[in-house]
């Protein structure tokens, strides 16, 4: 049995999914439902034995404890989150709430109950973090490694990096066997759309414009979501107590590139009714305050040490994504907020 937090989000659905269709092992998936969090996500696993549902919070102590009680798990794989970076500059306390606090008091239940296992060596909690971390590269600078330092310059990744240092300072002062994954920007089915990728797949098939902050210039490194998926299961699996692994695809694209890419993907396989291309939707608006310019996984210690490589390259599953989009317009129609983009819009205008 392992435990899943915010497994009915983006990555954590994509998580459970793929655990469930390559393992035998039961899957408890501990989420609070926010806007984030999607229950449809697991339709198709919903009624399996091996998955269980439970609707809280992770810094709900009593209720946490319960859980681990009642369900006895070998490993915790923390995903759940605030995740979004223009929601943390609108408001930033949910994320020192939820990142901050309730890994800390996830990680105190766990202390808990790990103290009174049998199998006390073998248990695991992976807690999954970001690249955004380290901060900023410029153009010349190199990729970030497990050993560059931690600057993180937005509400989100510096409550992301608060709940790092928590998780490793629980296995220096504790033995806590803990396992930290820092990975670069995901893609793929599931995404909320008010992330870029899933945004402008789904603006563009609305008719709306398509907002690039600032210049598009900015770098980020893309991985397909279920190539992290198997990225975590590897260093579950392998990777050693303490550690800390990056995991990215070696896949930088500039902003608007990856906006082009998209386009000319939907000009092809959803071409618009009154001809035209999707780029003439594009539309530059005012850059998000404090914007890191370049994120770059090395990936070099995850590859050589437990021997993991993705199977997408950006071209693959870029197109994989955009046809999941397209064949699931309902879900996207599902979970688009209209009064999520108004404060967006009024933001950024
Ligand atoms: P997401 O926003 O799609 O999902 C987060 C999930 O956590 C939701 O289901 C939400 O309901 C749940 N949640 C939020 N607060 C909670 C709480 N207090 N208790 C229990 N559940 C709660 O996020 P995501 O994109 O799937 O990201 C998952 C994790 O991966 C996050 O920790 C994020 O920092 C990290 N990460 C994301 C990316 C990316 O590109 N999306 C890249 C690297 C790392
Ligand atoms: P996002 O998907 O929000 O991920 P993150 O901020 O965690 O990297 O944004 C990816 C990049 O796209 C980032 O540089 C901001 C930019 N962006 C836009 O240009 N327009 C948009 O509407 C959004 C949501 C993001």
């Amino acid at each position: 049995m392992i435990l899943v937090t915010g497994g009915a989000g983006f990555i954590g659905s994509n998580f459970i999914l793929d655990w469930l269709a390559t393992h035998d092992e039961a899957v408890v998936n501990l989420d609070a439902l926010t806007y984030a969090g999607n229950v449809h996500n697991l339709a198709s696993v919903k009624d399996d034995p091996r998955y269980t549902f439970v609707h809280g919070d992770i810094g709900d102590t009593q209720l946490v404890a319960g859980v681990l009680e009642r369900h006895r798990p070998r490993a915790i794989i923390n995903f759940a989150a605030e995740s979004h970076v223009d929601r943390s500059i609108h408001g930033p306390e949910a994320f020192v709430q939820t990142n901050i606090l309730g890994t800390f008091r996830l990680i105190e239940a766990t202390r808990a109950y790990w103290g009174l296992l049998p199998e006390h060596s073998a248990f695991r909690f992976l807690h999954i973090s970001t690249d955004e971390v380290f901060g900023t590269l410029g153009a010349a600078d190199q990729a970030f490694s497990e050993r560059t330092q931690y600057q993180p310059n937005s509400p989100y990744s510096a409550s992301k990096a608060a709940s790092d240092h928590l998780v490793r300072a629980y296995h220096h002062t504790y033995g806590l066997p803990v396992l930290t994954t820092n990975c670069s920007n995901n893609y793929g089915p599931y995404h909320f759309p008010e992330k870029l990728i899933p945004l402008v797949i789904h603006n563009a098939l609305e008719g709306r414009a398509l907002p690039i902050y600032g210049d598009g210039q900015q770098i980020r490194d893309w991985l397909y979501v279920r190539d992290h998926c198997s990225a975590i299961r590897r260093v579950l699996e392998a990777g050693v107590p303490g550690e800390t692994y990056n995991i990215g695809g070696w896949n930088e694209r500039a902003n608007l590139d990856v906006v082009h890419t998209l386009c000319d993907i939907l000009d092809e396989l959803s071409p618009k009714a009154g001809g035209g291309s999707y780029r003439d939707q594009i539309t530059f608006v005012t850059d998000r305050p404090g914007h890191d310019r370049r994120y770059a996984i090395d990936a070099r210690k995850i590859e050589a040490e437990l021997d993991w490589r993705p199977a997408e390259t950006f071209e693959s599953g870029i197109r994989k994504t955009v046809r999941w989009y397209l064949d699931n317009a309902e879900w996207v129609r599902g979970v688009a907020s209209g009064s999520y983009r108004n404060w967006i819009e009024k933001q950024y205008a």
